[in-house]
């Protein structure tokens, strides 16, 4: 947070991105206040709450309309304003082809490899144009300077940087890609690959959350597109115009806000059993996130199927929490992956349930952050075992909930944070016989271990937060501002 404010540039911060941080939505007659469940939306928060400036995001709740003013904005976050949310609309039509079509039919599985075939559909791609356009003319008309900072967020807006380049020519844009970055050849398979990647080098920096997808784009754009790359400064160099690219891991406030307020972790432990019919001893492991098929759901229950087969002494003792909330659900992937994961609950409860006792537990429901930090403090082990994420915040979340020092991390060595918690028990989720040792190993760890690991987990997470993440992008940004500024003066 100190390094945030004192690197901050005396400049006009601006945010885009698809998801808004918060979502009012009109249930039994009354506005209700949503937080997503984003890792973006949690990253990003806290920076704002600290900069203050304007985010720039689609207005998606159905009560979102009747909170702004005539100018579509909002003072945010409701309770203690401290920037603006200026929301930006999309018809029903234009979200089919933008988001669920471009975004996350196409994008989504190309830079995940997760094996669920990409879709790419010329109507999707014009809808994603206009859309991308129409974020870029926000940005030109919430601009209040001819150089402003624009933070640019994620797969939503490949073609924004360009567009928002082209109207205020000035401007230190950076792009941050939530997601992988795959290997060339796999970008290849996308149509429009050429104008995906001029679009986003349009910007001034593009920021991954590792070194290896940095390495992965400049091997795309070397690949596709006529352009001078020089690896050692990290550039890319295209009609003229520079654009670094570099690894800035994404991380979470620190303290979180949705620690405040928690009860003991022993007081969560007891509360969390009880209100699932579970023995006060019960070992609890918890699965928390979106419903989506790169998160690994289905594998990590396959997993504790053969923890039971192979260590029977666990049927009865052992219970497995997947809070999932619905997302993207309009699409068959996302509609299927439902379904599936509810027959396999359903066939391995009957498989190793006794007296009553079923060891997953599905609950399918949004969940608001300090419902979250309840079971995470409540659980003896968190499971993350996503097939493929950029970072994957629930992770960082996790340890940051356990100020007792206690519970084990399992983690997929598929997800960027395995590269910076790496005193998880790191798996690999396509394997299910070593996951479910890892499974066993995490439930008899002994309490010293446990809080050694978790000890130096909570530093890293607590010395590389948010801030610092944030307070990097915008020192980069600096930079770029003031070697501009001595170039203009000498001429
Ligand atoms: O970080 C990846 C991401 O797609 C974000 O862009 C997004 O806010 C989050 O996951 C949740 O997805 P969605 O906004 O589609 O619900």
């Amino acid at each position: 947070h100190d390094l945030l404010a004192t690197t901050l540039p005396d400049a006009e911060i601006i945010i885009v991105s698809n998801r808004e941080p918060y979502i009012h939505n009109r249930r039994n007659g009354a506005i209700e206040l949503q937080t997503p469940a984003s890792g973006l939306v949690s990253a990003l928060e806290p920076v704002m709450r600290a900069c203050g400036g304007t985010w720039i995001a689609h207005g998606s709740g159905s009560a979102d309309r009747d909170m702004v003013d005539a100018q579509d904005r909002l003072a945010v976050p409701p309770s203690d304003p401290a920037y603006r949310l200026r929301r930006v609309w999309v018809s029903e039509e234009e979200q089919n082809g933008y988001y669920y079509g471009l975004a996350n039919e196409g994008l989504w599985p190309l830079c995940h490899i997760a094996f669920v075939r990409p879709a790419f559909r010329e109507e999707d791609w014009r809808f994603y144009r206009t859309i991308n356009q129409r974020f870029a003319d926000a940005v030109a008309a919430e601009a209040t300077t001819p150089d402003p900072i624009v933070l640019v967020q994620d797969y939503h807006f490949a073609l924004a940087p360009r567009m928002i380049r082209k109207l205020l020519p000035e401007a230190t844009i950076i792009t941050f890609w939530h997601i992988p970055w795959p290997n060339a050849e796999t970008f290849g398979i996308c149509p429009w690959k050429e104008e995906i990647l001029d679009g986003l080098l349009g910007s001034s920096i593009i920021g991954f959350h590792t070194q290896f997808h940095c390495n992965n784009f400049f091997d795309t754009v070397d690949r596709f597109i006529e352009s001078r790359i020089d690896r050692e400064t990290a550039a890319v160099t295209l009609a003229g115009h520079e654009t670094l690219i570099r690894p800035y891991p994404i991380s979470i406030e620190w303290p979180p806000a949705a620690l405040k307020g928690q009860l003991p972790v022993e007081a969560c432990r007891r509360a969390v059993r009880e209100r699932f019919g579970l023995a006060p001893s019960a070992c609890i492991a918890v699965g928390i996130e979106r419903f989506d098929y790169t998160k690994g759901i289905l594998d990590r229950m396959h997993s504790i199927d053969v923890l039971l087969t192979l260590h029977p002494e666990w049927r009865g003792r052992f219970t497995f929490i997947q809070v999932a909330a619905p997302t993207r659900s309009k699409l068959a992937s996302y509609s299927r992956l439902q379904d599936e994961a509810l027959a396999l609950a359903d066939e391995i409860n009957a498989r190793h349930g006794q007296d009553g006792h079923q060891p997953i537990r599905l609950v399918v429901r949004h969940h608001e952050p300090p419902e979250v930090f309840e079971l995470f403090r409540a659980a003896d082990l968190c499971i993350v075992s996503s097939l493929h994420d950029g970072m994957n915040l629930v992770a960082k979340e996790f340890v940051a909930a356990r100020d007792d020092e206690q519970g084990v991390l399992i983690l997929s060595t598929f997800a960027g944070a395995s590269r910076e918690l790496t005193e998880a028990l790191i798996v690999n989720p396509y394997d299910a016989r070593s996951m479910a040792e890892a499974l066993n190993a995490a439930l008899l760890m002994p309490a010293d271990e446990q809080q050694e690991r978790m000890h130096l987990m909570r530093q890293q997470v607590r010395e590389q937060n948010v801030y610092r993440w944030a307070g990097r992008m915008l020192l980069d940004a600096a930079r770029i501002r003031q070697r501009r500024r001595v170039l203009a003066l000498a001429g």
